[in-house]
């Protein structure tokens, strides 16, 4: 069983949360999520109505295990905005696979999946990370902007491949289609602006 019970969680998030960054707009605190942040995420996904929505005990076992390379993002009273879950591939270290992006709907088109990205790249770019892969299904026109605009700002190469079918995927599921962004090249560009390696 994973360290952590999310059952304790009230609407503000767990008063004991720690964050290690302050989003210079919007007075939005980004940190990695703990285990006790878990069951929030899952929520929030399952609120979009348009993610794959693992398990309860899925977004629990990955803030733990994949805590480093993910981001939660909360507004001053605590309330959860946003969330970014990735990994760095086992078999490419070099790789930062996005897994989920969700914005709550009241903090959309506000640049705010653009920060989080922005700061886990950031982060991992200093740590040896030269490309950000992630699927997106063809229909989500967000979603390809927000990769796209990131690829933009950092000056990398965005190639589009089919990853999974919908033989694959089964059910009616549309095709992820893989966007691969990099190799990244010179310092770091963030919505603020270049940002030393
Ligand atoms: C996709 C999602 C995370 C975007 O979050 P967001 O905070 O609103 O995005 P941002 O404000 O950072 O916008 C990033 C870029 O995408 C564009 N964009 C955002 N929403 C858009 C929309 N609905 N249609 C077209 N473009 C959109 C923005 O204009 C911006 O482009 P720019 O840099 O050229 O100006 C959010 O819409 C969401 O949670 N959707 C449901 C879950 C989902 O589909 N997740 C992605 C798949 S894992």
């Amino acid at each position: 069983m994973p360290s952590g019970d999310a059952s304790d969680i009230g609407p503000k998030g767990p008063a004991t949360q720690v964050k290690d960054y302050i989003d210079p707009d919007g007075d939005l605190s980004f940190g990695s999520p703990t285990p006790t942040e878990g069951a929030e995420l899952w929520n929030l996904a399952r609120e979009t109505g348009n993610l794959d929505v693992n398990s309860r005990y899925g977004y629990v076992l990955w803030c733990r295990d994949f805590a480093a390379t993910s981001v939660v993002a909360r507004d001053p009273l605590g309330v959860i905005a946003g969330f970014i879950t990735g990994y760095r591939r086992p078999d490419a270290p070099d790789v930062y696979f996005v897994w989920q992006v969700a914005v709550a709907p009241g903090f959309r088109r506000r640049g705010l999946a653009r920060r989080m990205l922005d700061h886990a790249v950031l982060r991992m770019r200093s740590n040896g990370v030269r490309y950000v892969e992630t699927t997106v299904t063809p229909d989500n026109k967000a979603s390809m902007r927000l990769f796209e605009s990131f690829a933009q700002a950092n000056g990398a190469d965005l190639t589009r491949d089919v990853l999974f079918s919908e033989q694959e995927l089964g059910s009616g599921h549309e095709p992820e289609v893989l966007h691969r962004i990099g190799p990244f090249a010179g310092p770091a560009r963030t919505l603020e602006g270049a940002l030393p390696d």
